[in-house]
C-alpha cells in the first residue's frame, strides 16, 4: 500500500519504529520524517505534507505522530477530503476505516507504547471501508458540511 508518514519532534523516535515496521512489511513509504527529535518543529507542516500525499494521489493513507497526536489530527482534519482518526486502541484503528473510511491515522507518541502503537498501526492499514449504506449516507453528510463551509468562506472573499 502507498503510505505517507510525517512527524513533528514529539512523534519521534516512535516514527522511526513506525516506518521500520511498515517498510518490513513491504508498504511503499513516502516518508517525511523529521528523523531529528532535537530540533522543535511544527505539527502542522507534517500535516500538510501528509495530506498534500493523499490528495495528490501519491499516497492511499497516510500516518502522523505527534506528541499527544491531537494537534495532528486537528491539522489533518482542516484538509477538505482528509479525514483523520486519532486513535489510542485497535478498536478504533480498523472501525475509523470500515465504517468512516478515514484515510489519516494519528497517534501520541507520548501517549501509546510502542507495541500498541505498531498494533494500531497494523489495524488501520489492513482494514478497509465496508462501503455500507449507511456508512455512505453519513460520509455524504460530512462531504455536505465541508461543502457548506467552504461556500461561506467564499463568499467572504
Ligand atoms: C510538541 O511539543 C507537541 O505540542 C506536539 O507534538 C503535539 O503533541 C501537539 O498536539
Amino acid at each position: 500500500m502507498r503510505i505517507a508518514i510525517g512527524a513533528d519532534h514529539g512523534g519521534y523516535p516512535l516514527n522511526e519504529t513506525l516506518i521500520a515496521e511498515l517498510r518490513n512489511a513491504g508498504h511503499d513509504l513516502t516518508d517525511f520524517g523529521t528523523h531529528d527529535g532535537s530540533i522543535p518543529d511544527d505539527y502542522p507542516d507534517y500535516a500538510r505534507k501528509v495530506a498534500d500525499a493523499i490528495l495528490s494521489g501519491t499516497a492511499e493513507i497516510g500516518i502522523l505522530v505527534c506528541g499527544s497526536g491531537v494537534g495532528a489530527a486537528v491539522a489533518a482534519n482542516k484538509f477538505r477530503g482528509i479525514r483523520a482518526a486519532l486513535c489510542g486502541d485497535t478498536y478504533s484503528a480498523h472501525q475509523s476505516r470500515e465504517h468512516d473510511d478515514c484515510n489519516v491515522l494519528c497517534l501520541g507518541a507520548r501517549v501509546v507504547g510502542i507495541e500498541l502503537a505498531l498494533e494500531i498501526v497494523r489495524a488501520f492499514v489492513a482494514a478497509r471501508f465496508t462501503g455500507e449504506e449507511r456508512h455512505r449516507r453519513r460520509l455524504e453528510k460530512v462531504r455536505a458540511i465541508e461543502n457548506e463551509m467552504s461556500a461561506k468562506m467564499s463568499d467572504k472573499l
